[in-house]
């Protein structure tokens, strides 16, 4: 081939790697861009708290700031926040982490789960994902060359994935399964025993499991059970575990993993490349949020039940037909009523009667037929939200 004819084929080539062409935009950001020129618009779609972050979080990254405290940490994240970490994990679930090997501090779930998975896997390697879940799960997997295979949850049994339905998609080149309950989009809960199975298959086929225990604060009245606390499960589990959600602190992007000794390094020494550390000042947020921020989750989770309970009676009662959340801060109403994909709906909605809200499909195929609502805005907004809903349901109910 003459020298032309190699510039030329190069030339031709994609400029974007297979990697991440492969790769969807977020179902979540790619409506919201839709919207940022709307007036009028109530939003029940980014998943975040709508209120600031406690003061007391806030003023000790502002004291942090004054004291000059603007430099580098130790890649692993500051040590006291590591040990405060492990203080934390003790004493909610009973596990004991060093932190010295055992545990990492991110930039997020987000960043934790990137280097969880690019850590872990080789290319080809299969990782189970309950469908429908969180946008980033199968989209990491894919990046770090592995392929997700989806595993099909309905409302019927209450979204809750089990072992069964794992074993039945499980190949020689399973590697892992990733799980994240109380589960955002659909709100639910696993219970104790249906993850006691999990673990044991997890023994008997040797798989790892990556937990994202976000929302494990975020709970009304269900028990949550963290996944590296069943029996024997600390060794096969890398521990993912957030700030954003519960502190209401999703700006500061900070996060944690918490996972045996030669997870955290190999984790490490990709984050010490791409990341270096996460910032100073939100690790100084993150080390008050930690130590004394439980009142705050008390009482947002008690407001967000408020909230949780409108929506679902809301829902129910235009005909929407609401599975109960049990945890985080979404609902996942069934929307095949209407006649409409969730797509469909979700931008007739907003364009018809400015309400914005996530098509199901943006977590999965088995999220067709539902919408998600993020319940974390302000009472009066959902009010308002649920009276436009009626309307807009109405409007296009075929008699
Ligand atoms: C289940 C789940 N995991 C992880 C994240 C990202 O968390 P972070 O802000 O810590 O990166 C989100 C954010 O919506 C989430 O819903």
């Amino acid at each position: 081939m003459s020298i032309e004819q190699r510039i030329k084929q190069k030339e031709e080539q994609q400029v974007i790697s297979r990697r991440v062409q492969q790769i969807a935009p977020s179902g979540i950001r790619k409506f919201f861009d839709l919207l940022i020129n709307m007036e009028g618009v109530i939003s029940l779609g980014v998943g975040e708290p709508d209120i600031a972050t406690p003061w007391h979080i806030r003023e000790a990254a502002i004291y942090s700031l004054e004291r000059g405290q603007t430099m580098y940490t130790s890649n692993s994240g500051l040590l006291e926040l590591r040990r405060e970490v492990s203080r934390y994990l003790e004493r909610e679930h009973g596990l004991k982490y060093s932190p010295e090997t055992e545990i990492l501090i991110t930039v997020g779930v987000s960043e934790a789960m990137d280097l969880a998975t690019r850590a872990v896997l080789n290319p080809g390697d299969e990782v189970i994902i309950p469908d429908p879940s969180y946008v980033s799960y199968p989209a990491c997997v894919t990046l770090a060359e592995g392929t997700p295979v989806m595993v099909p949850t309905c409302q019927d049994e209450n979204f809750e994935v089990s072992a069964a339905a794992i074993e039945e998609n499980l190949t020689e080149r399973t590697k892992a399964v990733i799980i994240g309950y109380p589960a955002n989009p659909t709100g639910a809960i696993m219970p104790r025993q249906k993850l006691a199975d999990i673990a044991a298959l997890a023994e008997r086929r040797n798989l790892l499991v990556i937990s994202d225990e976000i929302y494990a604060k975020l709970s009304y009245g269900f028990e949550h059970t963290c996944f590296a606390s069943l029996p024997g499960m600390q060794k096969r589990t890398i521990l993912l575990g957030g700030f954003s959600k519960a502190y209401a602190m999703t700006g500061w992007r900070i996060g944690y993993a918490a996972a045996p000794a030669e997870i955290i390094a190999a984790m490490t020494k990709i984050h010490q490349y791409t990341m270096l550390c996460a910032p100073i000042m939100s690790q100084m947020a993150a080390l008050e949020a930690i130590k004394t921020g439980d009142d705050d989750v008390v009482n947002m989770v008690d407001d967000y039940n408020r909230r949780r309970r409108l929506m679902v009676k809301g829902f129910n009662s235009i005909g929407l037909t609401c599975f109960e959340p049990k945890g985080a801060f979404y609902t996942f109403p069934s929307i095949v009523s209407t006649g409409m994909t969730s797509d469909e709906f979700a931008e007739k909605l907003l364009m018809e009667e400015k309400v914005a809200v996530v098509p199901g499909t943006a977590f999965g195929r088995c999220g067709e037929g539902h919408i998600r609502c993020c319940y974390a805005t302000a009472l009066n907004e959902i009010e308002e939200a649920l009276v436009r809903i009626r309307r807009f349901v109405e409007a296009h109910r075929k008699d």
